[in-house]
């Protein structure tokens, strides 16, 4: 049994709170926080008469657009390697199933790999991250936690990694790629590359793919949800290795969506055709959504390091991780000795929303937790509009008011030191 995720969880209950009249700052949910580019609300409307069941893993047309768009961005990818889905979840999900053996995940990392892995029947395998960055388990920890988890039987074959990462926001370096995929080699791994935010890193030449250095062992996945918060549409893609074996993965995947999805609906893949050919609009919105990004969780992280909390600095996407330690005896004295109870005081007493570490796979003693700052850009299109096209968004009133109410919280948070 898995519970409902905790991250839709909170957003659920943060919007019940609004719409009973609460002044909620929502930093609990990673939604990008944009509004739809009209080009492909476009090449969506002029895709809706495609009705019919399309090929398991997509039409010709939209996974030639994919290749196309990951050979450009420097991974050279065949058609045939490419499924789509309705949304990247789906696709690691049956990937887990269609693999077998347990699964090494970074801690933290995003709270569906847990879950999945639960319902898959596999056993999860945490490895703390390392200082530098998240998405990776820190090299140095790796071949320890195998030989522990073969020791208590468990049967380590997979490796998650989450490229760059939610959530700490931050993206792995070359050097920690080189040397996750070398262990990777050593272990037979195969390894799982989550690069929903690929084109989100705010220098995009950082995002280093194991898919270059460990070609036949890594499956990549992504979509369109972060890139242009088409969220709710549910375009995903998973890339296979390529070569017969990863045919033979394709195989197994595709025999999973057939009995679980069938295909990624027709006009959301004439829409992905459209977005991933690269058009100039859909090129500058990215560009323009990724300075917004920076600006804003660079923003944020100047309010928590002001704070003095620590917290890594954000490379790439919408996300921090603080770590609320150095405040713990002023905690304390409140009463708050998890990161949920931290959490929770945040929502009743400031009301802002944050979604504590442990559902990231913390312990529940940390005091750390993920905050999205993609929901800050606006509660009406014309907000988020006007925050995409601005030079200063950090300046806009209503971002601007928001993180004043966060500094104030943590000031409240640490007096009692
Ligand atoms: C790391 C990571 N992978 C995948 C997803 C889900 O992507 P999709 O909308 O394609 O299912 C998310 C969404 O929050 C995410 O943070």
């Amino acid at each position: 049994m898995v519970s409902r995720s905790a991250t839709l969880a909170l957003n659920d209950a943060i919007n019940a709170r609004r719409a009973a009249g609460e002044d909620i700052i929502h930093l609990g949910f990673g939604e990008a926080g944009l509004p739809v580019l009209p080009e492909a609300a476009a090449a969506l409307a002029e895709g809706v008469g495609e009705n019919s069941y399309t090929p398991i893993a997509g039409t010709v047309r939209a996974r030639e657009s994919v290749a196309g768009y990951l050979s450009h961005g420097g991974l050279p990818t065949d058609a045939d390697q490419i499924l789509l889905a309705p949304g990247s979840k789906p696709l690691l999900y049956a990937a887990l199933a269609a693999l077998t053996g347990d699964v090494v995940v970074a801690a933290p990392s995003w709270v569906t790999y847990a879950a999945q892995i639960r319902l898959t029947g596999k056993r999860a395998i945490p490895v703390p991250i390392p200082a530098a960055a998240g998405g990776v388990p820190d090299p140095d920890l790796l071949e320890p936690a195998l030989a522990a988890a073969r020791t208590d039987s468990a049967d380590p074959r997979i490796l998650i990694l989450t490229l760059p990462d939610n959530p700490t926001g931050t993206v792995p370096s070359a050097e920690l790629i080189r040397r996750t995929c070398e262990l990777a080699d050593r272990h037979d791994l195969t390894i799982i590359s989550d690069e929903i935010y690929r084109d989100l890193a705010y220098d995009p030449t950082a995002v280093h793919t194991p898919a270059t250095l460990a070609p036949d062992r890594t499956i990549v996945t992504g979509g369109l949800s972060k890139t242009m918060s088409l969220g709710g549409w549910r375009v995903g893609y998973l890339r296979t290795p390529p070569g017969p074996a990863g045919q033979r993965i394709a195989d197994r995947i595709a025999g999973i969506g057939s009995e679980l999805w069938s295909c990624l609906a027709g006009p959301m893949q004439a829409a992905a055709a459209h977005i991933y050919a690269a058009p100039p609009a859909v090129t500058e919105h990215i560009a323009a959504s990724r300075r917004l990004h920076a600006a804003v969780a660079r923003a944020t992280h100047a309010v928590f390091t002001k704070a003095g909390v620590a917290c890594r600095e954000p490379q790439a996407a919408f996300y921090l991780y603080p770590d609320l330690e150095a405040l713990r005896p002023a905690l304390v004295a409140c009463g708050i000795e998890t990161g949920v109870a931290l959490a929770d005081h945040l929502l009743d007493e400031h009301g802002i929303g944050v979604l504590a570490g442990e559902h990231f796979g913390d312990a529940p003693e940390s005091l750390r937790f993920r905050v999205a700052t993609s929901l800050l850009y606006g509660r009406t299109t014309g907000q988020r509009w006007t925050a995409l096209r601005s030079d200063d968004p950090a300046s806009l009133p209503w971002i601007s008011g928001a993180l004043d109410r966060l500094a104030d919280a943590l000031e409240t948070l640490g007096t009692h030191r």
